[in-house]
């Protein structure tokens, strides 16, 4: 049988991982400075990781949400401690898109409304409603066309007040990514942030953060949108959260109710996924990687600034993005092919950093002494008299 062809696929099968290392089939070693998109957040096979999902593996993998589950109430109590949100209220599911799907149908039960704004870039994952407030026409389905998801300009504060005067009474959400991802790393405003919350509070709309790739620990705090001194209705959360286990989850501000059976899922905060998540809380906690990715991160942006021929380089803790210029557009693939080291891209020209939250500054620099390298080789004539670099 065929596997379905919907993915792009390079040319490499990669057998092994360790850190922030890969090897191919043939021992060929690999630097990750993306983490298969950004999922991994301590590190491939990081040693607890591996050992608690085999102590849970030998206990019990799976049952369903219809029996006590002291895991769950555990991995609850550690996001609590974590993000400084006790009081906030956990449910779990499977993905980034399903994250996503719950907040917006919760948030539609809670204010009976329908309206969703979501922002020019944003990809919110690709199930229904999810694929219906991202912003990409070409992965909308027609079955996915609702007439209830807006998409306003981002950090467009003027936009955003225009449309909720016009439409206070019917809007159940905002959603926004605090830095857009797949977007090419667009940097919301704090003040922008604020008047989202501003907005939601004056019109009982809910706030909702897609944190699926910004946030867990990334930006250098827990959430991306704890920069701004802001507090979502409700947080989505996925990639980093098992580190390549298979786990999402949102966290629901207390004065959201539940009731039986508005939310559900059959796989949904099983025992092993628990097990994988609790892992990655404790070795965050216990190796201070949100401190190290906010070091680390200015580090690396401030390495990357001396380059010639990056351009508008952004983005927080180990979230980073740059244009690169017209010259050097195969960089990232010759980064790859010749050097070994998968980072990711967004059209057309950016390249995304999402490093392990656990790379060390001797990594770092193995990153920049490499990118020198490929530079130098796709540059005809020295970059610094050909090109002036914007800063
Ligand atoms: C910000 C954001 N939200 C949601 C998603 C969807 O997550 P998943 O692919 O786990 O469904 C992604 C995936 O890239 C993302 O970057």
């Amino acid at each position: 049988m065929k596997l379905f062809d919907v993915y792009p696929i390079n040319d490499i099968t990669i057998v092994r991982a360790k850190d922030v290392y890969v090897w191919d089939e043939n021992g060929v070693q690999y630097l990750d400075m993306y983490g298969g998109h950004g999922v991994i957040s301590i590190g491939h096979t990081h040693p607890h990781w591996i050992k608690r999902i085999e102590e849970q593996l030998n206990k019990i993998a799976f049952y369903s949400n219809s029996i006590k589950n002291p895991i769950q109430k555990e991995l609850a109590d550690k996001l609590g401690k974590i993000t400084g949100k006790d009081s906030f209220q956990l449910f779990l599911c499977n993905s980034g898109a399903e994250a996503n799907e719950n907040a917006f149908k919760l948030a539609s039960f809670h204010t009976g409304r329908k309206k969703l704004i979501a922002f020019s870039k944003a990809f919110h994952g690709r199930t229904s409603l999810a694929v219906a407030a991202t912003d990409n026409p070409a992965i909308i389905a027609p079955v996915n066309e609702t007439g209830n998801v807006v998409f306003l300009p981002y950090n467009d504060e003027h936009a955003l007040r225009e449309y909720f005067q016009k439409h206070d009474s019917e809007i159940a959400a905002v959603i926004i990514e605090a830095i857009q991802g797949v977007g090419g790393i667009a940097v919301a405003t704090e003040r922008f942030l604020q008047t989202i919350r501003q907005l939601c509070n004056e019109n009982g709309a809910l706030f909702i953060a897609d944190e699926v790739q910004c946030g867990y620990g990334r930006t250098g705090k827990f959430f991306c949108l704890d920069h701004a001194n802001v507090e979502a209705d409700i947080y989505t959360m996925a990639k980093g959260m098992g580190n390549g286990f298979p786990i999402g989850g949102i966290l629901i501000a207390p004065h959201i109710n539940p009731k039986h059976g508005m939310l559900g899922t059959t796989f949904g905060g099983n025992h092993l996924a628990c097990a994988a998540a609790l892992a990655v809380l404790e070795i965050i906690e216990q190796d201070e990687l949100i401190e190290k990715a906010k070091q680390r991160g200015q580090y690396l942006m401030n390495e990357l600034k001396k380059i010639d021929g990056l351009q508008d380089i952004r983005g927080k803790g180990l979230m980073i993005g740059f244009d690169v210029i017209d010259e050097l557009k195969e960089l990232r693939k010759h980064m790859l092919q010749k050097h070994h080291v998968f980072t990711g891209e967004a059209k057309p020209n950016v390249i995304r950093l999402l490093p392990s939250l656990s790379i060390s500054r001797k990594q770092l620099d193995e990153f920049i002494g490499i990118m020198n390298e490929a530079i130098e080789e796709l540059s005809p004539h020295p970059l610094k008299e050909n090109f002036a670099r914007v800063e």
